[in-house]
C-alpha cells in the first residue's frame, strides 16, 4: 500500500539490531522503547512525574505503575499549569476504520483517568477523512460509520459527558475547518514530506490531513479564546504529528501540545503491535465473549514444546503474549500477577491453564464493556461537540 512512504519513516526508526517499524501506519518487528525515547527525543516517564498523577488522582493507575505509559514531552510543564491554577485539557482519537480492540483502549481508559483527576475537558477526533485517504478498500459511508460506533467505545470508557467533546472530521467540518487552515498554511509540503515520507504517487487529501490532526491540539484554545495546555495521551506510533505541531505552535500564538506515551498491547500473534489490520490476531470490543476466549486459547505464548520441556524449563513470560494481556489490562493485581509469573518460570502454570484463565477473565471483560457500549447508545448526542 505505501512503500515508497514507508522506506522514509523506516529511516527514522530503524533498529540496527532488528527490523523496528513505528510509524503512524505501521508497527512492526521488537519494539525497543528505549530506542524510540532516543530517537523521537522524547523524555522518560520519571516516578516523580508518575507520583504527582497520583496525589492528584488518589492512586497511581495501573498503567503508570507498570510503565505502560513510559514516555512524555513536557508533562511536568503541563502538570505546573495545573498547578498553577491555569487551563489544561486533553486531547486523543482513533482513525474508524473498523471495530475497536483491546489496544486502542489502553489510552482511553487513561484519558478517563486523568479526564477525572484534573477535571479536564477532552477532545476526541475521529478521524473518518484519514481512514477513507489512506485505504482503497474503504468508503467514506463505511468510516463514518465505524466513527460512531467507536463513540460507542469511548463512552463505555466512562469518560465524562459535558467535559467531553468527540468530533468527526467530516460531520464536523463546521467546528474545525478555518482552525485547521490556518495550521495548513504553516506547514510546507517539504515537511510533511520529510516528517511522513508523502512522495508524488500519494493522493492530496493524505498530504493536507496532518493540519488536521495537528489542529486539534489547539481546539479547546481556539474555541475558549485563550490558551489551554493540550495533553496528549496516545500510543507513541502517532508522534510524527505531534513533532511537526509542536514546531508551528508557538508561531500561532498557542502552547506546544505536550504528550504522554503509551506502549502497544501486542497482537496474539508474534511481534509490533495488536491492529485491526489483523483480525485474527486482535480482540475487538464487538467480538463474542466466546470468539474472543477461542482466539485467546489459540494465541502465541512464551511456552516450551511439550509439557515435559515446560516442566523441566520453565516459560518465558518475557516473550509470551498472554502475560502481556494479564500485565497490560486484566490482572491489576500485582501480587496475583507476580504469582502467575512465578508459576510460568518454574514450569509449574502450563500454557493451556493460563489460557483458559485469561479467557474467562476476557469474557468477563467483554460481557461488561459490551453493555456499557449498548447504554451508550442513547447517550452519544451528549459526548458529540457541539
Ligand atoms: P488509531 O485509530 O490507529 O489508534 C487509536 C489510538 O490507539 C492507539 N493504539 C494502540 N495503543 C496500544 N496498543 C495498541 N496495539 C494500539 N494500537 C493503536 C493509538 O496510538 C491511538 O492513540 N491518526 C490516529 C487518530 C487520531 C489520534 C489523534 C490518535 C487523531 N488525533 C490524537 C491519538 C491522538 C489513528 O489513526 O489512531
Amino acid at each position: 500500500m505505501q512503500s515508497p512512504r514507508r522506506e522514509a519513516l523506516d529511516l527514522s526508526t530503524e533498529n540496527k539490531n532488528g527490523n523496528m517499524v513505528v510509524t503512524p501506519w505501521e508497527v512492526s518487528g521488537e519494539i525497543d522503547y528505549n530506542k524510540l525515547i532516543e530517537r523521537f527525543g522524547t523524555q522518560p516517564l520519571t516516578q516523580e512525574l508518575k507520583e504527582r498523577i497520583a496525589k492528584k488522582a488518589g492512586f497511581m493507575h495501573v498503567q503508570l505503575r507498570r510503565d505502560v505509559f513510559f514516555s512524555h514531552r513536557d508533562l511536568d510543564w503541563w502538570l505546573n499549569q495545573y498547578d498553577a491554577g491555569r487551563p489544561v485539557g486533553l486531547y486523543t482519537g482513533r482513525g474508524p476504520s473498523g471495530h475497536v480492540h483491546l489496544g486502542h483502549l489502553l489510552p482511553w481508559f487513561f484519558c478517563k483517568y486523568l479526564q477525572e483527576a484534573f477535571d479536564a475537558h477532552l477532545y476526541f477526533q475521529m478521524t473518518d477523512d484519514e481512514k477513507f485517504l489512506l485505504r482503497d478498500d474503504l468508503t467514506l459511508d463505511q468510516t463514518i460509520g465505524y466513527t460512531y460506533d467507536n463513540a460507542l467505545d469511548v463512552i463505555a470508557c466512562g469518560v465524562k459527558p459535558g467535559l467531553t467533546h468527540i468530533f468527526s472530521d467530516t460531520e464536523h467540518i463546521q467546528h474545525i475547518y478555518k482552525l485547521g487552515l490556518q495550521v495548513s498554511k504553516r506547514i510546507t509540503f517539504s515537511t510533511v514530506k520529510a516528517v511522513f515520507g508523502f512522495t508524488d504517487s500519494d493522493n492530496i487529501g493524505l498530504t493536507w490531513y496532518p493540519a488536521l490532526q495537528a489542529m486539534t491540539c489547539f481546539l479547546q484554545s481556539y474555541r475558549e479564546g485563550r490558551n489551554v495546555a493540550c495533553l496528549i495521551p496516545a500510543a507513541i506510533d502517532q508522534d510524527n504529528y505531534w513533532r511537526m505541531t509542536r514546531d508551528i505552535a508557538e508561531k500561532m500564538g498557542y502552547y506546544k501540545p505536550t504528550q504522554i506515551h503509551n506502549k502497544f498491547l501486542p497482537p496474539l500473534t508474534q511481534g509490533g503491535k495488536m491492529s485491526a489490520s489483523q483480525p485474527d490476531a486482535a480482540i475487538f470490543t464487538t467480538d463474542t465473549p466466546e470468539l474472543a476466549a477461542k482466539k485467546v486459547m489459540g494465541a502465541f505464548t512464551g511456552g516450551r514444546e511439550t509439557v515435559k520441556l515446560q516442566n523441566e524449563l520453565g516459560g518465558r513470560p518475557e516473550i509470551c503474549n498472554i502475560y502481556a494481556y494479564y500485565f497490560y489490562l486484566f490482572e491489576e493485581d500485582d501480587a496475583k500477577l507476580a504469582e502467575i509469573e512465578k508459576q510460568c518460570r518454574s514450569g509449574a502454570l502450563v500454557c493451556g491453564d493460563c489460557k483458559a484463565r485469561l479467557a474467562k477473565m476476557v469474557k468477563v471483560f467483554l460481557v461488561d464493556f459490551q453493555e456499557k457500549r449498548e447504554k451508550a447508545k442513547a447517550r452519544l448526542d451528549d459526548y458529540l461537540l457541539k
